[in-house]
């Protein structure tokens, strides 16, 4: 009998040796003559454990891990393709309480199959959305998307269906889906790990999202840092081409739609999408006013669906399960799952997907364990550089998109980058400042000079010179980016600067202050 091993082939395992494991798995196999492959997976999400190597025994899938290249000798003369017992031995890694307590909706086949696989895709329920949207035709997928709740994953939260409308209800005609994977927030890797381990069901997305508002082309744009991530949807593009998901008469209906993976230059400013589309068009990376918005007047001036990986990774589930399958689970007006990273100084790191409504502190505590250093969690930054740090005294939020907004923080991207009590709260609003002025699109002026000038007034306070008084200054500062600056990257800077100062007044020279009161 021929045995299956899968590797993962994502790049966080990459990193950790796990070419060097596939390998040592390839010629131990073929040194005992023993018939078998060794399939590159994407990754199940539990960083810590990568490698995680997974055999096929005839009672399920047996995990080992984290397994080093000098582990496979060992693990192979110990039985492992009998899933037999080793200080590694993991058992059925989807009983570990990490994953088992998650509901993958989106992250459901990561880890499970071969990424750039078709055949395995349809095995796993693949194109069954793209299939339904075919059936009912534009209109109602654009209403099912609409009733499913999904707001946008890239930050804004803003609703897929509501934008999908606009762009559906303009005059036919030339329109464009455009997929944002620039993922450039802090301690994110969500959109990396779907393209990387599941790239067909982002594919599906796109395709939906063609049918739906009538656009018959789309883009993948792609930071230049995911080499692996931009292979496998190149490599999946071309087998969905193929095999006729993606062309002219689009899984054999009257519906064309084609796309392509374009690479980003690195720039965080190309997320957003007004100076992302100036970047897909050969342009450097500077916002646009709004309005036209991107839904009527986007890509080379035409009307433009942009949306996060997550938000179109989300949509063939919701397409192949029904919207309210999506719907049913989730918190307020926050619906369906959060594919949530966990990242920083923590100690078990990773993907989790679970519905809305957990809290900060659950999702601290009990699933990613504190911190890797054992010491005690002083502050969290969630929602990536432009996202508020949270004390434990606020531990309880929600998550939701509300509940962080009335603590004047954000979700964003679902990022969560954990510190413990080492961390300098006046080093890191210096940080976020800085951040900006680096990153400055330099459009306008309260971003481009104000973050400058926050350096400046952060060294300050940090030296300790007039302390009160450049504290005054850095608050009306913040105050006019906030309100002054032409798109979020200078006008949300003030959210971590402003959180650090609030929770954590003592590490700015100010003794403590009580929390505002909701
Ligand atoms: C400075 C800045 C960076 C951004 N970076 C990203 C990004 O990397 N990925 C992303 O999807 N959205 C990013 N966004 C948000 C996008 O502008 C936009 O809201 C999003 O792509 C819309 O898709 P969604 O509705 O599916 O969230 C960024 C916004 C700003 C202001
Ligand atoms: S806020 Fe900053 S990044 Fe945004 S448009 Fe203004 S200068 Fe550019």
């Amino acid at each position: 009998m021929s045995v299956v091993i899968y590797v993962p082939g994502d790049a966080a395992a990459v990193a950790v040796g796990a070419d060097r494991v596939a390998k040592a798995f390839v010629d131990g196999l073929a040194r005992r003559g023993v018939e078998g492959r060794v399939v590159r997976n994407g990754s199940r999400g539990m960083v810590w454990l990568e490698p995680l190597v997974e055999v096929v025994t005839p009672s399920g899938r047996v995990g080992y891990g984290p397994v080093k290249p000098k582990d496979v000798e060992a693990l192979l003369d110990g039985g492992l393709l009998d899933g037999a017992g080793h200080d590694l031995r993991l058992g059925d890694v989807e009983k570990i309480p990490f994953f088992a307590k998650q509901e993958r909706f989106t992250f459901k086949r990561v880890g499970v199959t071969d990424p750039v696989s078709l055949d395995d895709y349809l095995a796993h329920g693949g194109y069954k959305g793209l299939e339904r949207a075919i059936a009912i035709g534009p209109a109602d997928t654009v209403e099912e998307v609409f009733n499913s709740g999904l707001r946008g994953r890239g930050g804004a939260g803003f609703p897929t269906g509501i934008k999908w409308r606009t762009v559906a209800a303009c005059a036919p005609g030339k329109k464009y889906v455009v997929c944002n994977a620039d993922e450039g927030d802090s301690g994110t890797f969500a959109d990396r790990m779907i393209m990387e381990g599941d790239p067909f069901q982002l594919i599906e997305g796109l395709t939906i999202a063609g049918v739906a508002v009538g656009a018959d082309m789309g883009y993948v744009y792609c930071r230049s840092e995911y080499p692996h991530a931009i292979a496998a949807m190149n490599k999946a593009i071309v087998a969905a081409r193929k095999a006729g998901y993606l062309g002219s008469r689009v899984a054999g209906s009257n519906y064309a739609f084609d796309m392509q993976v374009r690479v980003g230059a690195g720039a965080y400013v190309c997320g957003e999408e007004t100076s992302l589309l100036e970047s897909l068009e050969g342009r450097r990376g500077l916002v646009r006013a709004k309005p036209p918005l991107p839904a009527h007047k986007g890509l080379f001036g035409k009307p433009t669906v942009i949306n996060n990986v997550l938000s179109l990774a989300a949509v063939p589930f919701i397409m192949a399960e029904g919207a309210k399958a999506y719907a049913d689970v989730g918190f307020g007006r926050s619906r369906g799952t959060m594919p949530i990273q966990l990242a920083g100084n923590v100690k078990y790191g990773g993907l989790y997907e679970i519905a809305f409504g957990v809290t900060l502190g659950e999702l601290v505590e009990d699933v990613a364990g504190g911190t890797f250093t054992g010491r005690d969690v002083r502050a969290v930054q969630v929602g990536g550089p432009l996202g508020a740090y949270f004390p434990r005294a606020l531990f309880d939020t929600p998550f939701d998109y509300e509940a962080f907004a009335k603590r004047d923080g954000l979700i964003g991207h679902g990022g969560i980058v954990i510190f413990d009590d080492t961390v300098d709260m006046a080093k890191q609003a210096r940080f976020a400042m800085e951040f900006c002025s680096v990153e400055s699109c330099g459009k306008c002026t309260p971003c481009r000079i104000g973050s400058t000038r926050g350096v400046e007034v952060m060294d300050r306070i940090i030296a300790g010179v007039e302390r009160e008084k450049n504290l005054a200054i850095l608050e009306d500062l913040s105050h006019t980016m906030k309100l002054g600056s032409l798109c979020a990257l200078g006008g949300f800077t003030p959210y971590p600067v402003m959180s650090a100062l609030t929770h954590f007044p003592e590490d700015f020279g100010r003794g403590p202050m009580p929390l505002a009161a909701e």
